[in-house]
């Protein structure tokens, strides 16, 4: 199994797209701290689990929260090796002058400054576990998009940090890489689908984007993360690797 004997810690981790990378984890024999804001939701994760995890209740914007969520997983598993910066919020679908100072905060928050939480908090156990870090992160933040401004901002900065920390870690043995899903249907996409002005029409425009033609689940993402998290890719850092079924390629007819 590729994650035989690691610990992962993933935030944002009791649905969506996280909610998928822990249980590919633990498929893949790791054992897995199931981060989240929404305790309960953790813990029933956690619990799905095929061997030894933990929910934690974690909102990855408040430093001393994320200290504990560290703290507690490495109490109880001894050691950290890879940290999943997945947790992440959308809302508002709006332009920069659209957006309330409140609404651009929080994204900021949750979506980016939470990178620099868990780095401070994870650091010591990754550079002893020569461990991992991904981050992700979103096409948007390479390719932009109509009236998601500060949710752009976020990920196009969350895409240089990673490869900051990748030049930064190199020496401690610790990889840094992130992930650029386009759409993946999920609780969040669900409800910013909802919002737009024409619900149904949404489904077929987000399977055309996919060069590969549907809008996929979570699974996809899931395995590319168990990928960049184990040894097999023990040469790749500063990676931003799009799982976009081609979204990024230009001139369809
Ligand atoms: N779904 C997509 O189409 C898509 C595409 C590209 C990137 N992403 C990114 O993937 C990540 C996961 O998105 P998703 O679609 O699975 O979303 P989701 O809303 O389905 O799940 C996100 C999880 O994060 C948790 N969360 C939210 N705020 C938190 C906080 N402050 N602290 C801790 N946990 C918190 C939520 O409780 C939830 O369990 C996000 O970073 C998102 O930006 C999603």
């Amino acid at each position: 199994m590729l994650l035989e004997g690691k610990v992962v810690f993933v935030t944002g981790a009791a649905s969506g797209i996280g909610r998928e990378c822990v249980l590919a984890c633990a498929r893949e024999g790791a054992r897995v701290a199931v981060v989240d804001v929404d305790g309960a939701k953790a813990e029933v994760t956690a619990a799905e689990m095929p061997q030894s995890a933990l929910g934690i209740t974690c909102d990855v914007s408040d430093a001393a929260a994320v200290e504990r969520a560290v703290a507690t997983t490495l109490d109880r598993f001894g050691r950290i090796d890879a940290v999943h910066n997945n947790a992440g919020v959308g809302a508002p679908s709006t332009t920069l002058d659209e957006t309330s100072e409140a609404e651009w905060d929080r994204l900021l928050a949750v979506n980016l400054k939470s990178v620099f939480w868990t780095t401070r908090a994870a650091l010591p156990a990754l550079k002893q576990s020569r461990g991992t870090i991904l981050n992700t992160a979103n096409l948007v933040g390479l390719i932009g998009q109509a009236n998601h401004a500060a949710y752009c901002a976020t990920k196009g900065a969350m895409i240089s940090l990673t490869k900051a920390m990748a030049l930064d870690y190199a020496p401690f043995g610790i990889r840094v890489n992130a992930i650029c899903p386009a759409g993946v249907w999920t609780p969040m996409l669900a409800e910013r689908a909802a919002q737009q002005s024409d619900p149904a029409g949404i489904h077929s425009y987000l399977d055309r984007i996919h060069g590969l033609g549907y809008c996929p689940q979570g699974d996809v993402i899931a395995d590319a993360a168990v990928f960049l998290l184990s040894d097999r890719a023990r040469f790749i850092t500063g990676c931003i690797l799009p799982v976009s079924g081609g979204a990024e390629l230009g001139y369809r007819r």
